[in-house]
């Protein structure tokens, strides 16, 4: 390769640009007001924990588990990861802080990226970003419908009105087994038509057989038991209880029989929300119970379930609909001379101080090309100060959007200007 030529970003990861980072805010401070009215708080963990981590709390035999973490040895010899996940690094921080010990239940948010090397593709990336919901501590049905209706109103507060929540149980380690043996032995006579993955994982995993795309497996697995026919008769109340509060609350849902999740740890509910806007990779956000993840980490027995929403899938659905504006520049300042142009510096600095955002080229450049960069800006005022104006003791102000232009004498400028702006914001307040 040329070593002059320019550096490319990562396949499968991308740049997030101003024009679509204020996007991005918009969603995350959403997101963030009402993950705060629900009583959630944020968690920040690492981007990297110990390969474990994942490989115990998502399971060995998963996808991506088994094909997409980034995974290396660091210089000291460590195997680490890039999380692929939320979930299982807040387990870890609730179990190394002893959170249960002070009070089991907690709510907390993370937004953040995430690594999988999956073959990218529209909606689908290797770095991807999540905005992720998990209560620790509750074992009853109200928490999944609370839970529920939370993801469901993120997207109604975007303007995301085509979502629809698919819902299953996937039963507990009462009922599962049951359920497994009957899978397996339906996986026993169709081995002939698995792909080599799933012949792999038929007796280790099979659960990981009903998510398989591959044609043969689905074709094989159309007549497959369902889990829900399964389940015993506390995951069934818990399950019609899920129901019946959704219900309540006026959260639509459908119950879709053929629905596991990716991930091995889920317990009793697991949904997903999908939306028809985004084609194939439909699914929006996906979530459900975890009710043995904390006890498999090492802690304490602690229910749990959580959700999360993929940011980028969001913000492209969201992005078609809705333009976020920057923020306009309020003033600009074209100054013409060396006295002029520092004593502009100097306003142009108090100003940002005072919240007025405030440009100028620092350049010696014509009043033509000036008002040329304060028209591309968008600004809404600017500040004409030359020498001639300078010794007169007074600059002009323009209003761009009516061309009405003012004298203001110099030792006015910083009043008049923040005057001006606040009265603007207040307005815009009302
Ligand atoms: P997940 O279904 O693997 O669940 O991911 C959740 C969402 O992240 C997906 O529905 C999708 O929108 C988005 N997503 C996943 N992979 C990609 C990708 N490669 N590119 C773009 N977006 C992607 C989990 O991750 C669980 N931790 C959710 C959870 C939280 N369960 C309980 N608590």
């Amino acid at each position: 390769m040329d070593p002059s030529s320019p550096i490319q970003l990562v396949k499968g990861f991308k740049d997030i640009l101003p024009g679509e980072s204020e996007l991005w805010q918009y969603i995350e401070r959403t997101a963030i007001s009402l993950f705060e009215d629900f009583g959630f708080r944020e968690i920040r963990i690492p981007i990297m924990e110990k390969t474990e981590l994942f490989a115990r709390g998502i399971g060995e035999v998963t996808d991506i588990v088994e094909k997409e973490m980034y995974t290396f040895s660091d210089r000291g010899g460590d195997m680490l990861t890039l999380r692929p996940e939320a979930t299982a690094s807040i387990c870890r921080s609730y179990i190394q802080h002893k959170m249960a010990a002070q009070d089991p239940v907690r709510k907390f948010y993370t937004i953040g990226p995430m690594f999988r090397r999956e073959r990218p593709q529209k909606g689908r990336y290797r770095q991807f970003y999540q905005i992720d919901a998990e209560v620790l501590g509750i074992a009853g049905p109200h928490a999944d419908s609370e839970l529920i209706l939370l993801a469901h109103t993120l997207f109604q507060r975007l303007a995301v009105t085509d979502t629809v929540c698919r819902l299953n149980s996937l039963g507990c380690p009462v009922c599962r087994p049951k359920f497994k043996a009957a899978l397996s032995a339906l996986l026993d006579s169709a081995a002939s038509s698995l792909c080599p993955d799933c012949l792999r994982r038929k007796d280790k995993n099979p659960l990981r057989v009903l998510d398989c795309k591959a044609a043969g497996c689905r074709a094989a697995m159309e007549d497959a038991p369902m889990i829900i026919d399964f389940l015993c008769d506390e995951c069934r109340c818990h399950f019609e209880a899920v129901t019946d509060t959704l219900s309540q609350l006026n959260v639509p849902f459908e119950i879709d029989k053929h629905l596991v999740r990716g991930l091995d740890y889920y317990t009793r509910t697991a949904f997903e929300i999908q939306t028809h806007a985004l084609g194939a990779q439909s699914a929006v956000a996906g979530g459900g119970r975890y009710d043995g993840l904390v006890e498999v980490l090492g802690g304490p027995p602690t229910p749990a379930i959580g959700f999360a929403v993929g940011f980028d899938r969001l913000a492209e659905i969201v992005g078609a609909t809705t333009v976020i504006p920057a923020r306009p520049v309020d003033l600009f300042i074209a100054a013409l001379g060396d006295t002029a142009r520092r004593l502009a510096f100097e306003w142009s600095m108090t100003l940002k101080l005072a919240g007025i955002t405030t440009e100028m080229i620092v350049d010696d450049k014509s009043l033509k090309a000036q008002m040329k960069q304060a028209n591309r800006l968008g600004a809404n005022q600017v500040l004409i100060m030359g020498e001639a104006e300078l010794a007169d003791g007074t600059v002009v102000l323009r209003d761009m959007a009516t061309k009405a232009q003012r004298d203001i004498p110099v030792e006015a400028v910083l009043t008049t200007v923040t005057d001006l702006f606040s009265g603007i914001r207040n307005k815009t307040c009302v």
